[in-house]
């Protein structure tokens, strides 16, 4: 068993110096990318609110390039409720909130933006409902309840698409809670710590996957609230992060056994396939190649666009850039080749086994994927 299994936390320190000031009550995390302009109003803002409660806020930055990591540096040397995790060559929301949650040794955390979306105001009753009902494991900040709307702050297609989500997760999860999408919460520790070895680091909806892999056994609490429009810096939300959400909802219809990044590998060689069949047929219509010149143009045309969207979309946490850009294509077309040898071995033995083609090509296809994944995983896009 993991200590994170072990509820430890929960147990009281027994001999702390009676002179040091104690932990805080209540961790704030606040995952930041680009925001910058948001830092210092956001400290100022849980200030008010949290009057009265010791506290404490973690600002998780993935590096941003606009220096949010150095504007919380500079508040936090004036303000020791403030502290900064930062993390290097790593992107993504999900994963920037399981760490700064774990970074934490208080027994109650929340998750809130640093755009100043959420309304910080409702804290303290998620504090208070909390430390009131030892039987509640978690209170969502939610626009789908009683009073909470998205107000303004999401444009008509997003909140559109926001609805449909919605619905999606709720049903393919079997979530209960209304606002399974909302980025704001208050958790308990020990339960966290129960589910956060089943959590997909990848992606943008912590909270679902939390509700989804607590299997309906938490006490959940929803109070309504407003969400408000972004005033400085801008969303990260985008096409990308909305096919992570589909990979987040197969990870885990699938239990977990296939992760988000191989199901979006497996997306963009759906796409590949598609494109190797187009540029094929493309070359022999229009430019009158046969078939033996048309063939290796669809698969290099292939590996390119695949090489491209993996670098956008599986791996855009490690995006490759500038000269490691044009090494990744090369070491790509490398792993593939030998993909390609993997795949035709694997069906050329299937076949003398099954004698039937459909499951050979298929039992060689599925290997050519994983090696693929797996080499591209440690090679092309291997963690730096
Ligand atoms: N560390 C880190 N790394 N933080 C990130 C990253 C990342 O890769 N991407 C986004 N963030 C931070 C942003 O800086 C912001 O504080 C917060 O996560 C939310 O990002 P936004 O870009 O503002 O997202 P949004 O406004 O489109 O969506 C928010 O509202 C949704 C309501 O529909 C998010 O909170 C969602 O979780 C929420 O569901
Ligand atoms: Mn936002």
């Amino acid at each position: 068993m993991t200590d994170l299994a072990a509820n430890s936390f929960d147990t009281p320190a027994v001999s702390a110096a009676s002179t040091a000031p104690a932990a805080p009550a209540l961790t704030v995390v606040v995952p930041t990318y680009n925001e910058r302009e948001n830092v210092r109003p956001m400290v100022k803002r849980l200030a008010v609110a949290l009057e009265g409660i010791a506290w404490e806020v973690v600002f998780v930055d993935d590096d941003s390039p606009d220096g949010t990591a150095r504007e919380v540096r500079a508040v936090a040397r004036q303000d020791a409720r403030v502290r900064l995790h930062q993390r290097i060559g790593r992107r993504g929301l999900a994963g920037a909130c399981i760490e700064g949650i774990l970074s934490s040794v208080a027994p109650l955390v929340a998750v809130i933006d640093a755009d100043l979306q959420h309304d910080e105001g409702l804290l303290p009753r998620m504090f208070r409902a909390l430390e009131s009902d030892p039987e509640l494991q978690l209170v969502i900040g939610s626009r789908r309840v009683a009073s909470g709307s998205n107000g303004s702050g999401l444009s008509r297609l997003r909140a559109w698409g926001s609805g449909r989500a919605n619905g999606v997760a709720r049903r393919l999860l079997g979530i209960e809670a209304q606002d399974p999408m909302s980025g704001f919460f208050m958790v308990r520790r020990g339960a966290f710590n129960e589910v956060v070895l089943d959590l997909q680091k990848q992606g943008f909806k912590i909270l679902a996957d939390m509700l989804s892999a607590s299997g309906g056994r938490w006490r959940v609490l929803e109070l309504p609230y407003t969400f408000r429009p972004r005033v400085a810096g801008e969303s990260k939300l985008d096409g990308a992060v909305t096919l992570e959400f589909l990979g987040l909802l197969l990870a885990r219809l699938t239990g977990g056994l296939l992760p988000i990044r191989f199901i979006l590998f497996l997306m963009v060689g759906a796409t590949g396939v598609v494109i190797q069949l187009s540029v094929v047929r493309a070359a022999m219509a229009l430019a009158g190649e046969g078939f033996v010149v048309a063939q290796p143009m669809g698969v290099l045309v292939a590996m390119t666009t695949n090489y491209m969207l993996n670098n956008a979309v599986t791996w855009r946490d490690r995006r490759l850039r500038g000269r490691a850009f044009l090494r990744g294509l090369f070491s790509f077309y490398a792993v593939c080749a030998l993909g390609a040898v993997a795949n035709i071995g694997t069906a050329d033995a299937t076949y003398s086994m099954l004698n039937s083609w459909i499951a050979a090509s298929l039992a060689g296809a599925g290997i050519g994927a994983l090696w693929n994944f797996w080499a591209s995983l440690i090679v092309t896009w291997r963690a730096r």
